[in-house]
């Protein structure tokens, strides 16, 4: 029997995203209600013992990357010695992180010494007033520091994302291309997506299409690029410029054929798809004291059940789901 993580459509699994808090020290309107979510009481999330004894089922089941997301993952105290530990573990190639920037430029440093590889930034705007609009919060300076930071500590590419969201950003696009310019920066504009509590509306949603056509006529250099198979991104390069742009297509193109992600949530809940209302919590089977054994069971038999793809934007609008703060994208 293969212990590789292979759902019913044959998608080999090699990506955990594993969210390490609730709590972000920004409040984005496509993220969550200006009133914040609930929060679960903290003896119930993972502590990094649990995380990396379940992170370590997952790399000896063939996942290789693992991405750290939230709320805000840098907002958790132990970030340094959870990613110095997954970093070591057999079989991982990639550590990632995607983050809001606001507090990374100082932990930068000490963060790429404990082994993360990969730094993906979320950044919606160029324009400061409109960046505290969004986050409801001041801070657009330190992201801006922060990509640089990242830039000068030789992460390359820097992946900046960019949700466009309708009347509020999609004036900027070509702005945002320019950063691609003369930096290893990969912008990948990302069309917005529903989630609890985040007022989604398809006339909010700007579909990729319109997006290349704006960059197109601008900049009549672009060139496609190949793509992995399991990218969430199709990309692109500005003849000349040394980053790329990149358009993550959801909603209008999703790309669920190639998919190779899991969801372990910091409460402990396997989630299989980004828009499937399925979770099993692994942490209570572990805090009763399952085995590996009857882990990987479970954990299986979650991935059996994962869906050939999400049920559509208009669907997925109407169905419950968690906030997207508790996902972590
Ligand atoms: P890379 O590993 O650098 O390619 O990043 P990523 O795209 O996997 O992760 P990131 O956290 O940067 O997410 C960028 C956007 O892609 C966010 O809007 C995510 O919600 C979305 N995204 C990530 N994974 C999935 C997925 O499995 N399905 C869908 N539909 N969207 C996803
Ligand atoms: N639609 C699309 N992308 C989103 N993100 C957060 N909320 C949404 C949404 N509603 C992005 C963040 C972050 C990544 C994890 O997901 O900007 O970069
Ligand atoms: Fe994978 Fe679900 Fe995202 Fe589709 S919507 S790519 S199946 S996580």
């Amino acid at each position: 029997v293969s212990d590789m993580l292979i759902d019913s459509f044959g998608r080999l699994h090699t990506y955990l995203r594993i969210s390490l808090t609730e709590r972000c020290n920004l409040r984005c309107q496509y993220c969550m209600p200006a009133e914040g979510v609930d929060l679960t009481p903290s003896p119930q999330l993972l502590s990094p013992d649990e995380i990396v004894r379940l992170a370590s089922l997952f790399t000896s089941s063939g996942v290789d990357k693992i991405r750290l997301t939230g709320g805000e993952p840098t907002v958790r105290k132990d970030i340094e010695d959870i990613c110095l530990r997954l970093s070591n573990l057999k079989g991982l190639k990639t550590l990632a992180i995607t983050t809001n920037g606001i507090t990374l430029a100082r932990k930068l440093p000490m963060l790429k010494e404990c082994g993360l590889t990969s730094l993906n930034i979320s950044l919606d705007t160029l324009v400061p007033a409109k960046f505290e609009f969004m986050t409801r919060r001041k801070g657009h300076q330190k992201v801006i520091d922060s990509i640089n930071a990242a830039v000068d500590l030789g992460y390359n590419p820097v992946k900046v994302n960019c949700v466009v969201m309708r009347g509020f950003n999609d004036d900027e696009i070509c702005d945002f291309v320019n950063l691609t310019c003369e930096k290893p920066i990969n912008v990948r504009f990302i069309e917005f997506m529903p989630f609890d509590g985040n007022v989604w509306n398809v006339k909010k949603m700007v579909p990729y299409s319109e997006m290349l056509n704006k960059v197109v006529g601008q900049f009549p250099g672009l060139k496609r690029l190949k793509d992995h198979p399991t990218d969430t991104a199709k990309n692109f390069r500005v003849d000349g410029h040394q980053g790329a742009v990149s358009f993550i297509t959801s909603m209008t193109e999703h790309f669920c054929a190639g998919c190779n992600r899991l969801r372990l949530l910091a409460d402990g809940n396997l989630k299989v798809c980004l828009f499937g209302p399925s979770e099993v919590s692994l942490r209570d089977p572990l805090r009763n004291g399952a085995d590996d054994e009857e882990l990987r069971e479970i954990i299986g038999a979650a991935v059996k059940r994962k869906k050939a793809s999400h049920a559509g934007m208009f669907d997925i609008a109407k169905t419950a789901n968690r906030p997207m703060i508790h996902i972590g994208g």
